[in-house]
Parts: C-alpha cells; structure tokens; sequence
C-alpha cells in the first residue's frame, strides 16, 4: 500500500481516470447513491484502490452493495472498500470536540453558559453540514495516502452546496478567531512578562495551534476541491423539469466557488424501445435531453443510465452500471 499523499505522488495518479476525489450530488431519489457505488466499483475494477463515502443514516449504499457498511473502513471486493458515515453521530463528536476547546480557553463562570450554546449549535441546521465536512476533509487528508481514490456520495443538493461553500465562508471566520486570540496571548504574555510560566503558556498557546491546523485544514480542502486535477463533482438528475433546474443552479453555484463540476449522469433514461404506455413521457423526455444538452454541453461529460426494468440491488446490477458509468472519465 502505497504511503505517500496523493501530493506527493501527484494528483490523479497512478492511472488516467483514477481522480483521488470525486463526488457524487443531485436532488433526492434521482441515483446518486447507485452512481457512486457503480463508479467505486468502475474505479477499483480499473485497479485503483478505491474506498467509497456514504452520508445516507437510511444506510442505502449497504443495502445497494449488499454488504453491510459501518464507521469503520469495510472491505468490500477487490481494491474496493466502503464507509458509512452517521452525520448525528458526527456532528455529537464535531460539537463535543469544539466544546472541550473552548472550555478549555474560557473562564469557569461561563462554562454552563457555553454547554448550552453548545447543546443549542448541536441541534442547529448546519451543524451535521459542518461535521460531515470535517470528516470528508480528514478523509481527503488522511485516506488520500492509503488509497488511489476517494468517491463520496453526499446528500441531496442543497445540503452538499452549504458544505462545499464552507471553507470559502469558515476560512475567514477562523482566521479572525486567530488574531484575536494571539492578540489576547500577547497581552497575557505582556502581564506576565516577569513570570516564566505565564510567558510559556503564552507562547505555546494550544488553542492558537488548534485554529491555525484547522485553518490549513479548511486551506488544503478548498485546494482539493478547486484543483480539477484532484476532485470532480458530479450530478446525477433524471431528464425532468426540476431537477433540471436546480441542477443548473447548483452547477452555476459550485462553479462560482471555483469547484470543478465535471459532468452530469442523466438517470433513468426512458429506452426508446419502451412501448405504448411511455410514448408520451419519451417525448417529453426527448425535449428534456435536448435542453440538458444545451445547459450543461459545456461540461466535459453527459452520461445517460436508461431506466432498468428492476431497482439497482446487489454487486451484479452495480457492475452493469459501472460500464456505463465509466464514460464519465473518457
Ligand atoms: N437506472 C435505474 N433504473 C432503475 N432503477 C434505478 C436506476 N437508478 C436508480 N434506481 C433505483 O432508484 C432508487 C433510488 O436510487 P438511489 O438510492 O441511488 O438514489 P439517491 O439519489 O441516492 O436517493 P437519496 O436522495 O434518497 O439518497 C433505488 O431504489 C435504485 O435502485
Ligand atoms: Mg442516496
């Protein structure tokens, strides 16, 4: 197995197609759980070892995959492993972790008032975006050494874009949180200038050191996600009118943040050989595929899945999937 960071290896190594990162995104029940299990799998039967991320609590990828997935890193198949991720549980550790830190730093007649902030942060929206965040970022920092790549499948889109877009907006939160604290670490050390302990405690500060490693944490993501080299994201949608739109929006948003958008899989495409009963859908079908060809032609990759007879269940399915889904690198 190989030690070096993606980094050092340089990104997108070993093979053409074997990106360390890529996403999969889009509105709810369209395909992004079985895109994500089929490119894994096009990916690891190409030889890169390739561990798949899911965020699903309904646990879908170990239902698609039928292996049973959990928090800890699953074998799968050959140069394939799997990885479920609990985004409450997550986000109970992410807040825990904050927690500990910021009682660490803040006076003992405020502690109660900072658990219940705490407690209050924990059941906010956006606190399981920013826990599941923080995971994805320590999987791109820590597992991008073990293995070739990394697939994530995320939640539907709205939650994805507000996850996306948090380096961009917690960067410069951290980075205030810094200079106000190293500034509060010189007064301290000013005050105690005669005192050698007070000058140690001031100047090997955990707390600074703390928000400096989670700002180049948040630093190196967004170099992850905006190095096209490194992370694609995908949407997968069905050749409808709404998920048409909001992928348009959200490919508008996800460019806007520098992030690469690499393609778009229509799902479910309706064969033409489908009989009577759908001959009004393909013909609708037929003007959606015209216009998603218009809106996202500038991307590099439209790949279409036609519908299937039966749900995508099982190793086999996927397989037949991932030949298809594998254009999406040609
Ligand atoms: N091309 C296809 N043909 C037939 N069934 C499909 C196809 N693609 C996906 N399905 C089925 O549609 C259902 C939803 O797919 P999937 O779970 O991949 O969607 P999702 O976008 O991950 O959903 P969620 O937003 O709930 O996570 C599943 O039962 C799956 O087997
Ligand atoms: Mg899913």
């Amino acid at each position: 197995m190989s030690e070096s960071s993606f980094e050092e290896r340089g990104a997108g190594l070993p093979g053409p197609g074997c990106r360390p990162f890529t996403f999969f995104g889009g509105k709810g029940g369209t395909g992004k759980t079985t895109c994500a299990a089929a490119y894994a799998c096009h990916l690891s039967s190409r030889g890169c070892r390739t561990l798949l991320v899911s965020t699903d609590p309904a646990h879908s990828t170990s239902d698609v995959l039928d292996v049973q997935l959990g928090a800890d890193i699953t074998p799968v198949a050959e140069n394939l492993w799997g990885l479920e991720v609990d985004p409450a549980l997550e986000a109970r550790r992410y807040i825990s972790e904050i927690q500990e830190r910021m009682l660490s730093i803040v006076s003992p007649a405020i502690v109660d008032e900072i658990k219940k902030q705490m407690e209050i942060a924990y059941t906010s929206p956006g606190a399981e975006e920013a826990a599941i965040f923080d995971k994805f970022v320590e999987l791109m920092d820590e597992r991008g050494r073990a293995y070739d790549a990394i697939v994530f499948d995320t939640a539907p889109t709205g939650h994805t874009l507000r996850l996306l877009s948090l380096p961009e907006i917690l960067g410069g939160w951290i980075e205030n949180l810094i200079a106000k604290r190293r500034k509060a670490m010189e007064m301290f050390g000013m005050a105690g200038r005669f005192d050698k302990e007070m000058r140690r405690r001031a100047e090997e500060d955990p707390v600074v050191d703390a928000l400096v490693r989670r700002r180049d944490r948040f630093e190196r993501s967004r170099r992850y996600l905006t190095d096209p080299g490194s992370s694609a994201f995908y949407f997968v949608l069905n050749a409808e009118k709404m998920p048409i739109l909001e992928t348009a929006r959200a490919v508008e948003m996800l460019m806007k943040f520098g992030i690469g958008v690499g393609g778009v899989v229509v799902n479910r495409v309706i064969p033409e050989d489908a009989g009577e009963f759908f001959r009004e859908r393909l013909a609708a079908q037929k003007g959606y595929l015209e216009d998603i060809g218009e809106r996202f032609g500038r991307l590099r990759r439209i790949v279409r899945l036609p519908l299937l007879r039966t749900d995508v269940q099982g190793m086999d399915q996927i397989k037949k999937i991932a030949e298809w889904i594998g254009e999406i690198d040609a």
